[in-house]
């Protein structure tokens, strides 16, 4: 998704607002660019590819003026190019976009039909293009971006500029996140608190369509239907806002290595070790829910797929599981005892949103599960549920991952308890084991280097199967996501028991299978899909425990994971699922932290 900044500042504001957009950078970007009023002319630079790019660029043809805004553009409408790359300028006026402008055809024929030309072929151009118009004809520059975002359908955070107004830039938010940030005599505007960090901890978060006019004495708001109003003004725990690798090569690594500490502490808001319950928030229960319905995109499904096997099995609760963007069309059927599930680690997935909203008023509660509590899955929910998993920069979720089992779990055991299908004693064992969840991932961590070894053949590979049973089948998909998303090999997952029903036919000698297999319930009858793929010459990679190879007979490549409670496989055995994505993405060269076409958190349909 794009990321955005303004500033109305006291120095020369093209270096900070480079530095800001580089805070920024995780969220995925292919071309970004910088506008500023110098002596109250507009003056613009943008470059493709990442921020060095515009940085070399401004060492050699500087921007001047302390007022400006920026932007890193994740392609929609039109590739990466500089004549598409933001801010676009039409006339007296420069802006920069966060989503989509579902009308901009509609527009663009209109402004043509007028004399505008264009130079882009982006949604965004149509906008500066149309603010600009209405500045020709006499509108002032308030006036004239009022009555743009009035014509404007669709899903937008966005902040203009005008020449000859040093200290006026006026914003919005409809669909994407925006954030007015406070400074001493200067201020701010970023897609979220990250950016702003390094300049203040004072931060107010516009609503869902509200719209700023923001000079340096402050910023006026107003809401959807126009009217002046007040949002709150927080205090951002800056040092949350870290983002920094901590000596790892990659934010990946970093987050991946977090996750002991991070679910140790994570825990403990839930369920403190001075007590054995769980503690959520007033409201919360699940006495009278009669189903559960569970929406996510990528990951965020993976882990609602594994708590589905909880909920089911520990609850007794039927769970209806989809993924964001098929939900609302399938016209599900709804009901007043149904509790509905988010899980969104950025809070701003625009599919898992539209599916929110979809819901409202429909079921009982809606209830989130999200690692940025002031995000708009967060703020739309009737009960949010923090992972507090820290930012997560790498685009390969990682920590974001094990930390949302972690809430689910926690849930899961709690409607145990209050649908009566677990007794204290089962509920007191299950929270136990939950409680060793981060010394075994640790353990799971240890046997980084004998997976580094492990995928430099796999480097090679051009498909790689992933097969696993029960709560181990979301685990090979998420292997698999975790696997194509950085290295770009082709990887898919099945059922175990899926592979004679049509997948065994890819299996030959040049198909690496990778089989997560814990010694369960289920592990003889994933060994036989095993000596299948192997009979038919199929690369297989074992990954199960001491007892699991005890009894698996021959196997040409293994890896050990600790013995645990199957309850908590799913944590440890994400450990692998993540470190081989990522070692095999080291020996082949790709971004791991920024990969190709991805963007952090999708904030388009
Ligand atoms: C996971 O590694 C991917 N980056 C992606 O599938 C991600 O999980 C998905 O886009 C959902 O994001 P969210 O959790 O922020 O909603």
């Amino acid at each position: 998704m794009c990321g955005i900044v303004g500033i109305l500042g006291k120095h020369e504001v093209a270096p900070i607002i480079l530095d800001a957009l580089k805070r920024l950078e995780y969220r995925g970007y292919d071309s970004a660019g910088i506008a500023t009023v110098n002596n109250g002319a507009l003056d613009r630079r943008r470059a493709v590819g990442k921020l060095i790019n515009l940085s070399d660029l401004l060492v050699h043809d500087p921007l001047r003026g302390k007022s400006g805004i920026g932007h890193t553009r994740w392609a929609t409408h039109g590739g990466p190019s500089v004549a598409n790359a933001h801010p676009h300028q039409a006339g007296r006026v420069a802006v920069v976009h966060n989503g989509i402008i579902e009308n901009f055809r509609e527009l663009r024929e209109e402004l043509s039909a007028e004399g505008a030309s264009f130079s882009s072929q982006t949604d965004t151009e149509t906008i500066a293009q149309l603010a600009g118009s209405l500045l020709e004809k006499g509108r002032s520059p308030v006036e004239a971006a009022r009555e743009t975002l009035a014509r404007l359908k669709g899903a937008f955070a966005l902040a203009f500029l005008f020449s000859g107004e040093d200290d006026l830039i006026v914003c919005a938010r409809r669909g994407s996140p925006l954030a007015i940030g406070h400074g001493e005599g200067e201020m701010f505007v970023g897609s979220d608190a990250l950016a702003l960090a390094p300049m203040t901890d004072r931060v107010t978060y516009l609503e869902e369509g509200d719209w700023a006019i923001i000079t340096r004495s402050g910023a006026q708001i107003f809401d959807a239907e126009g009217h002046q109003t007040h949002r709150p003004m927080n205090r951002i725990n800056v040092e949350e806002t870290r983002v920094d690798k901590s000596g790892h090569r990659h934010f990946m690594a970093k987050e991946m290595a977090e996750q002991p500490a991070i679910l140790q502490a994570a825990l403990g808001f839930y369920s403190g070790l001075d007590h054995d319950g769980i503690d959520l928030p007033d409201g919360l229960g699940f006495a009278a829910t009669d189903r559960l319905i569970m929406v996510a995109c990528g990951t965020a499904y993976y882990a609602c797929q594994v708590a589905k096997y909880w909920f089911e099995r520990y609850a007794g609760l039927p769970v209806e599981l989809d993924i964001a963007s098929e939900f609302r069309y399938r016209n599900p059927v709804l009901g007043d005892s149904n509790t509905a599930i988010f899980v969104s680690q950025s809070g701003e997935t625009a599919d898992t949103l539209a599916a929110l909203r979809h819901v409202k008023g429909q079921v009982a509660q809606v209830v989130s599960v999200v690692n940025v509590m002031t995000s708009s899955i967060a703020r739309e929910s009737d009960i949010a549920l923090p992972i507090h998993a820290g930012p997560e920069i790498g685009v390969a979720s990682t920590k974001a991952f094990t930390a949302q089992l972690q809430v689910l779990a926690v849930l899961a055991l709690r409607a145990g308890l209050d649908r009566g299908h677990l007794s204290e004693a089962e509920f007191a064992t299950l929270l136990a084991q939950l409680r060793s969840v981060p010394g075994y991932v640790a353990q799971a961590l240890d046997r980084e280097e004998e997976i580094r070894l492990l995928t430099e053949s796999l480097s090679q590979a051009r498909d790689v199967l992933f097969l696993g049973r029960g709560v181990m089948y979301p685990l090979a998909q998420e292997g698999a996501l975790k696997l194509k998303e950085i290295s770009y090999i082709h990887a898919e997952a099945y059922a175990a028991g899926e592979l004679k029903h049509g997948p065994i036919a890819l299996i030959d000698k040049d198909l690496p299978v990778i089989i997560f297999a814990p010694h369960d319930a289920l592990f003889e009858k994933t060994v036989s899909n095993m000596q299948e793929v192997m009979a038919r010459q199929g690369q297989v990679l074992l990954i199960s425990d001491a007892q699991g190879f005890a009894d698996a007979g021959e196997v040409p490549t293994r890896l050990q994971m600790p013995a645990v409670p199957e309850f908590i496989a799913p944590f440890i055995y994400a450990v692998p699922a993540q470190m081989i994505a990522y070692h095999t993405a080291l020996h082949r060269g790709t971004d791991v932290d920024q990969p190709r076409n991805l963007a952090k958190s999708v904030t388009v349909e």
